[in-house]
């Protein structure tokens, strides 16, 4: 793309002042903005205002989830049915680590994050030694997934060279970098973050399978026999990576997703519960969940909206592939973002100053024909590190380590 071009693909985006220190620029970093500029997408910018647009009418039901008592029951059985498709291969795991972590604050990758006390412990290093608990009892290694963004790749992979992938084959894990999306103030003026570089960000979680098909392990994925995809946060400390009873579970039940839940903590806690919406596996976000819906019981007497979703959800790779070309909605979300200010200051705000523009996994799900709601035990698996302090914090993540026997 020439100056010219670019200039007009900015006015019709309203953002000319992306080239005011256009002047200023060596003549690399001059093609390399026009190149920046010639691939983002600035579309992302209209859903600014679609995000207070009114939702179209959806029909909610409750979906049944496998619960705790009846997983207990045939642990046994599901637990030979997911063993056996690990050791033939057919299950890989996916590490969602392209976030930013802004709320926790740390300029490395989170999972560089050390949560030990007495002795470094690596977010990275704990998931790693969940997901060898499965490699040891079935004997055999699976094929990792690390999904990284433009701004932590490098720090990323070089931590896992440096620590020798915390002694995993390193055969079995794969690099691969998400898209980028740019980031705006709140007028949709997209921030500089160079003189010569439009601010971008992660474009959230949902474009996983595309991200991987452009790196080219969807061919790999192909070759090796791989069906199926546990795709987990890279926050959640004590979640369990490749289960086999919840592969198990979700291939019994004939379904092409599987998504690990917990039981709410309280009617009206802060997490998405899962549901059908139209039908289709779905997730009501919190605060689009009405009194009614909360109040709903099911058959037995329970509440049919009460299971929370805690992002580690199996996905059969033939039916996702299958919807991966469909448009997902683009997310609208208030983020601290550092930008150059008019004076050519590189500012680091401290509080949310502007958007970013994600498509979600859950939106995903909605795609999919049929969805296997997996009850797992809160205080057993799930230990989220969102925040430094509080809720959802390395403080608590601590305490449910320790209580789960780990020592820090
Ligand atoms: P979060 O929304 O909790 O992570 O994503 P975040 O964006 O890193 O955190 P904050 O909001 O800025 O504090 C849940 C999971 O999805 C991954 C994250 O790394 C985390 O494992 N993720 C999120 C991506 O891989 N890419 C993205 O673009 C966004």
């Amino acid at each position: 793309m020439n100056l010219e071009q670019a200039k007009k693909k900015l006015a019709d985006y309203n953002q000319k002042h992306l080239l005011q220190y256009y002047e200023e620029l060596s003549e690399t970093e001059k093609q390399a903005l026009l190149t920046q500029i010639e691939e983002t997408d600035f579309s992302v910018l209209s859903y600014i205002h679609k995000k207070t647009e009114e939702k179209k009418e959806v029909r909610i039901a409750p979906i049944k989830a496998l619960t705790l008592t009846e997983i207990q029951s045939k642990k046994g059985e599901l637990k030979d049915i997911g063993t056996d498709a690990i050791r033939k291969g057919k299950l890989g795991a996916v590490l969602l680590a392209g976030g930013m972590g802004t709320r926790l604050g740390s300029d490395a990758p989170k999972g560089m994050y050390d949560i030990g006390i007495t002795k470094p412990v690596y977010i990275f290093e704990r998931l790693i030694e969940n997901l060898f608990d499965v490699v040891h009892e079935a004997d055999t290694f699976i094929h990792l997934f690390v999904m990284t963004s433009e701004k932590n790749h490098e720090a990323t992979t070089s931590f896992f060279a440096e620590k020798n992938y915390f002694g995993y084959d390193k055969n079995y894990i794969h690099f691969f970098k998400q898209a980028m999306a740019p980031a705006s103030d709140y007028k949709e003026q997209i921030f500089l973050e160079e003189k010569g570089k439009l601010a971008t960000s992660p474009n959230g979680n949902g474009g996983f399978l595309t991200s991987m098909k452009k790196a080219g392990l969807l061919d790999f994925i192909h070759e090796k026999g791989i069906e199926w995809l546990n795709v987990f946060a890279v926050d959640n400390v004590l979640q369990r990576i490749a289960d086999p009873v919840f592969l198990g579970a979700t291939i019994d039940a004939g379904c092409n997703v599987g998504a690990k839940v917990v039981r709410k903590n309280d009617p009206d806690e802060k997490v998405g519960v899962m549901c059908l919406k139209d039908d289709h596996p779905s997730i009501i976000e919190y605060y689009e969940l009405t009194k009614e819906l909360r109040d709903t019981l099911d058959e037995n007497g329970e509440r049919a909206y009460n299971f929370g979703v805690i992002l580690n959800y199996l996905f059969e790779v033939k039916s996702t592939e299958n919807i991966m070309d469909k448009e997902l909605p683009v997310h609208v979300v208030e983020k601290k973002i550092p930008y150059l200010d008019d004076n050519g200051n590189f500012i680091k705000p401290e509080e949310p100053n502007g958007y970013k523009f994600e498509e979600l996994i859950l939106d995903l799900i909605e795609l999919m024909d049929k969805c296997l709601p997996f009850e797992v035990e809160r205080e057993k698996e799930f230990a989220p590190i969102k925040n430094k302090t509080g809720i959802d914090s390395v403080e608590s993540a601590r305490a449910l380590l320790e209580k789960n026997g780990y020592t820090l």
